[in-house]
């Protein structure tokens, strides 16, 4: 019997260890340079109606995006592709959570203001080439599903609701997904040395908005 719980408590802290292990991986691979508070969990508990609101129109503005990467760029074939899978994949998460919202007999709400997205974007100045300008969007882009991705394990780690918990940490691999894709096709169609210090610097900038953040029930908030 002591052998056993000797045994089960070895089990108990290698799977800590390895969650731990897992967690300043993904840190380290998202490259943000500051991590949300924890207790922001605690804010988005009391209000899951309006985390499930904002997060919707996390997912339509998503899609949106795809479809303005298309009508932009539609030269770049391998983008196009990429985008147009992407859009079906992101509609398919606005569906999931909006299928959440009407489980727990709620209508979706008017869309909220994304005060994180407005002010990452103003970033980069105006102007440039058409390339300049993709390289551009595709950091944003690549940034935001990093701190969506970031924000979804938090909830996947920390949420009490079981169901949701789920539900958030198979949207978390996706958006992994998805930030390692926007990244690498800005390396692949910008100048590869240029677009890592642009990325470096727009890290950099992103943990400053972030210092104020972290404190209200919406996904970047
Ligand atoms: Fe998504
Ligand atoms: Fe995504």
């Amino acid at each position: 019997m002591k052998h056993q719980q000797g045994e089960s408590m070895r089990k108990l802290k290698t799977l800590k260890f390895l969650t731990f292990a897992a967690t300043l991986n993904l840190q380290k691979m998202l490259g943000l340079k500051l991590p949300t508070d924890p207790r922001w969990v605690n804010i988005v508990e009391k209000n899951i109606e309006e985390i499930l609101t904002d997060h919707a129109y996390c997912e339509q503005k998503a899609t949106s995006t795809a479809i303005s990467m298309i009508v932009l760029f539609p030269e770049y074939t391998e983008l196009v592709q990429a985008m147009t899978a992407l859009v079906k994949e992101e509609i398919s998460h606005f569906k999931m959570v909006h299928e959440k919202i009407i489980e727990r007999g709620w209508v979706l709400g008017r869309d909220r203001k994304d005060e994180y997205v407005n002010q990452l974007m103003k970033f980069f100045p105006k102007g440039g080439s058409r390339v300049t300008f993709m390289v551009h969007k595709l950091l944003y882009a690549a940034l935001i599903e990093a701190r969506s991705c970031e924000r979804f394990r938090l909830l996947s780690e920390n949420i009490a609701d079981k169901e949701l918990a789920e539900f958030y940490r198979n949207l978390m691999v996706s958006e992994a997904n998805h930030y390692t894709m926007f990244l690498g096709f800005a390396r692949k169609y910008g100048d590869r040395e240029e677009v890592d210090k642009k990325w470096q610097a727009l890290l950099e900038y992103e943990a400053q908005i972030m210092k104020d953040l972290g404190k209200k029930e919406t996904i970047h908030g």
